[in-house]
Order: structure tokens, then C-alpha cells, then sequence
């Protein structure tokens, strides 16, 4: 008899079918992570439906800098503990904001390499938890910190929330919300709600310029990696495209503070009239960035001035899409994960896949950042 082979890739495929074991590493169950069908009710509909009522979290609930990720967590779209999975997160997606399954699967993708665990399938959308057992034999340290960590993904100039250096980066802060709104008044266009309240082009590239002035004298530590420069216009490009109202295809002040301030859905709110593309958030990500050419990946040095980064390596400096892929993998995602095996290998393989797939580059990059971070 054949002596027994101690890999820990547990699969066996069977045809086209894949019957998945039992994958243990550090005592750990791992779990396949699996891209769940697209929904195939895609037109506008009233959110919440009656089965998602509002209900604040509690003490013990995980909330963070996501307040996209808390209103379906305080609506049981993901689970109200804040502690979810990959196919939990698409299916609330879709559900409650019409995505595409394409784009919220390129959403999630870094955030759970930075700061999921990738074995378990599980992640924090708040800070650390009990229910997140840190990654097998601790190849990212002893815990998994959670999207409000910061540095991976939560980054500087936010819309809402403190840079970390300041304050609380996590928690809507409403000096910040009021400069916003200073903006809103002075640029937005007239409309049902009153004059000043329909959110225009123009109204976000001075949100954001105001975000991004603000932040960079009042934080010596000031940092906008090309990951992060792509971020800080793709937040409310996506916010423009799933937080409009589907009915009317209007972001108005009243929803955007529903969202962002009170992280909950607005009163007689009807989600997009058709699923949310990833080429739809990308164009207006790009005529925000267009906006602001006094903007560029770069971060403040030591006399407080704003510097420009190097260019990402060739071939990853053809556009903004591919340098900040390469950016969030090389530098972004802890390099330990470039050494997996079994279903940590296949999760690890399938977010990098996705997020490549999105990047427009020709070439694909391994993790190779910074552990215990
Ligand atoms: C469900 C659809 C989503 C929408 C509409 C959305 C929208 C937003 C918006 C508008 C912000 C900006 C907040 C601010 O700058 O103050 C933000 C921040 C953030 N989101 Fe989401 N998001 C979504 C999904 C996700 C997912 C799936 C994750 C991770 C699992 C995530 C992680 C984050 C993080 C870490 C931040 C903080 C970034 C920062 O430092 O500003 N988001 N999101
Ligand atoms: C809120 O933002 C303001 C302006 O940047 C800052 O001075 C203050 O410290 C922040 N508050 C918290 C709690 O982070
Ligand atoms: C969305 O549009 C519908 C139809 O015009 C309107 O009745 C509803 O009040 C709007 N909702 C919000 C939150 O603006
Ligand atoms: C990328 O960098 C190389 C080497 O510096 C340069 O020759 C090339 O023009 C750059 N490509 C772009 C699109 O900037
Ligand atoms: C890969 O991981 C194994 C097991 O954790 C470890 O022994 C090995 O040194 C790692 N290799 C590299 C190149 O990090």
C-alpha cells in the first residue's frame, strides 16, 4: 500500500466538481472561499426591505471606516456583529446596492488580504475580534487587526474620518462632515430637498480637495501611496454610484448624511436602476482625480511639504489602476501570504486573481509586504 502523503492541499476533483475535505493548519478549519452566482433580481427596488430593520449595534459589534459596511451590518445585510465573510459581503451587495458582482468582489478582495483572516474566511469590519483567530502559525502576527487598521488600506483624507495620526480614524468625525458640507452648500445644485442639496461633479472634487488640503498641513505623517491616491477619489465615485437614489439617479445631502453620518439607509431610498459596474465607479473616480492635478501619489517629508513618490517599477507604471494594484500587493499585503499552501493557497490565489483581473496590468505581482503590521 501507497504510504499516505502529508500535503495539506485537501482537494479532490472530481470532473468539474471539486469535493473539498478538511484542510486544518494551526488548528484551524479553513474554508474555500467561492464567488456566489450574480443575483438575478437587478432592477430598482425600495431598501431596506422589512426583513432588514434598523437596529444599532451593540457594545460588542465591530463597526470601523467603512460606512458603507456598517449600514448593511446595522441592517443585517452582513452579519450584525460586524464579523462577515466574502460571499456574505457580495450577497448584501448586490442585495441592498445593486453591484455588480464584479466590483464588490474588487472591493473586498484587499481588505481581506490586508486584514482578514484568508484561511477561515472570516473578517472584522471594526478593529480586532475574539470570533478572527489570527492567520495559521501567526504568519501575520499574533491577531488580525480588522479594515480600521491602518496603513493597508485605511489610509489619509478621508471623507469622514480622521487621518490616524490626528485622531480617531475609525469613527465619524463631525468637524470633518461639516467641512464637507460647507462644500455641499457652496457647490451643489438645487433641487427636491431644497436649494444646495444635489451632489455634483464639481462638489466632490472640492470635498476632496478640501479633505486632502486639510489633512496634509495638520499631519506631519501625511501618506497618499498610489494606493491610496486611487482610493481617496474611488470612495466617493462608488458613493455616487450606489448611494444615489435609484428612482431619481440623485446623491443628495439628506442621503449622503443618511450614509455617512447615521449609517443607515434614508428614508424612501431605492437602490440603482441597474447593477454598478466597475467601469461606471471608474469613470467618475477618474474625472474626480482630473479635477485635482495638484494631487499626485506622494506624502509629506520632514519639513511638512508635499512630496512626490517614485513611479511604481516597470511594467506596473501604466496607469493608475495597475501601480496601485501593484502597489496594494507589493507593499499592501503581507508577504508571508506569497508562502501558503492548501485552501489559504487557493483564497490567497483567488483574491490576487480578482484584483489582478481589475488592474489593467500585464503583468500579475506576488504579496510581498511588510508582517505584523
Ligand atoms: C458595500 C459597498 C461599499 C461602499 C459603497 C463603500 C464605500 C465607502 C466610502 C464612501 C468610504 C469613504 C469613507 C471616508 O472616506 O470617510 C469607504 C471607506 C472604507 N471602506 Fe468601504 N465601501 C464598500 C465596501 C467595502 C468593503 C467590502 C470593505 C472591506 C471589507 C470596505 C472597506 C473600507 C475601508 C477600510 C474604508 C476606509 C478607507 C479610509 O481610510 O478612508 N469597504 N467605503
Ligand atoms: C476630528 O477632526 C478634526 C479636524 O481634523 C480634528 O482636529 C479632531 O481631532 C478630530 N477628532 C477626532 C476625535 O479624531
Ligand atoms: C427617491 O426618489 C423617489 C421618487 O422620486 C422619492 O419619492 C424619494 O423620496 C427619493 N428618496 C430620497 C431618499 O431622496
Ligand atoms: C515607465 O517607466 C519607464 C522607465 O522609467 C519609462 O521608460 C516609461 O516611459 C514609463 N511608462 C509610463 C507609461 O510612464
Ligand atoms: C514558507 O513557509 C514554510 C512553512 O511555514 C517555512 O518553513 C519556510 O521557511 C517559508 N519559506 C519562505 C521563503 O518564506
Amino acid at each position: 500500500m501507497k504510504s499516505f502523503t502529508p500535503i495539506p492541499l485537501l482537494l479532490l476533483t472530481l470532473g468539474s466538481a471539486a469535493l473539498t475535505v478538511r484542510d486544518v493548519q494551526d488548528g484551524q478549519m479553513g474554508t474555500l472561499m467561492v464567488l456566489p452566482p450574480r443575483q438575478t433580481d437587478t432592477g430598482t427596488k425600495p431598501i431596506p426591505d422589512p426583513a432588514h430593520p434598523y437596529i444599532a449595534p451593540g457594545p460588542n459589534d465591530q463597526r470601523g471606516p467603512c460606512p458603507a459596511m456598517n449600514t448593511l451590518a446595522n441592517h443585517g445585510y452582513v452579519s450584525r456583529n460586524g464579523i462577515t465573510t466574502f460571499e456574505e459581503i457580495i450577497i448584501g451587495a448586490q442585495e441592498a446596492f445593486n453591484f455588480d458582482q464584479s466590483l464588490i468582489a474588487a472591493m473586498i478582495a484587499p481588505n481581506f488580504l490586508a486584514h482578514g483572516n484568508v484561511f477561515v474566511n472570516k473578517i472584522s469590519i471594526g478593529g480586532v475580534s475574539e470570533f478572527v483567530p489570527p492567520l495559521p502559525y501567526n504568519i501575520d502576527g499574533p491577531a488580525t487587526l480588522g479594515i480600521a487598521k491602518h496603513g493597508r488600506v485605511e489610509g489619509d483624507a478621508s471623507l469622514s474620518r480622521s487621518d490616524a495620526f490626528i485622531g480617531d480614524n475609525r469613527n465619524f468625525n463631525q468637524t470633518i462632515w461639516n467641512m464637507n458640507l460647507e462644500e455641499i452648500a457652496q457647490f451643489a445644485d438645487d433641487g427636491p430637498d431644497g436649494p444646495g442639496t444635489v451632489v455634483n461633479l464639481q462638489t466632490l472634487i472640492e470635498i476632496k480637495r478640501q479633505n486632502f488640503e486639510s489633512d496634509q498641513a495638520l499631519n506631519p505623517q501625511f501618506d497618499l501611496p498610489i494606493r491610496r491616491y486611487n482610493a481617496i477619489f474611488a470612495a466617493p465615485a462608488v458613493a455616487v454610484a450606489v448611494f444615489s437614489n435609484g428612482t431619481t439617479n440623485q446623491l443628495t445631502k439628506n442621503i449622503l448624511n443618511s450614509f455617512i453620518e447615521h449609517q443607515t439607509f434614508p428614508k424612501n431610498w431605492f437602490r440603482a436602476a441597474a447593477p454598478v459596474l466597475p467601469a461606471t465607479a471608474g469613470a467618475i473616480n477618474a474625472q474626480i482625480a482630473a479635477g485635482l492635478p495638484q494631487i499626485f501619489p506622494g506624502h509629506n517629508d520632514a519639513n511638512g511639504v508635499f512630496v512626490a513618490d517614485p513611479p511604481a517599477p516597470v511594467p506596473f507604471n501604466t496607469s493608475v489602476a495597475c501601480a496601485s494594484y501593484w502597489d496594494q500587493i507589493a507593499n499592501g499585503t503581507p508577504g508571508s501570504l506569497a508562502n501558503t499552501t492548501g485552501i489559504l493557497k487557493q483564497n490567497v490565489d483567488l483574491l490576487t486573481g480578482i484584483m489582478f483581473s481589475g488592474s489593467k496590468c500585464t503583468e500579475s505581482v506576488a504579496p510581498a509586504g511588510p508582517t505584523y503590521v
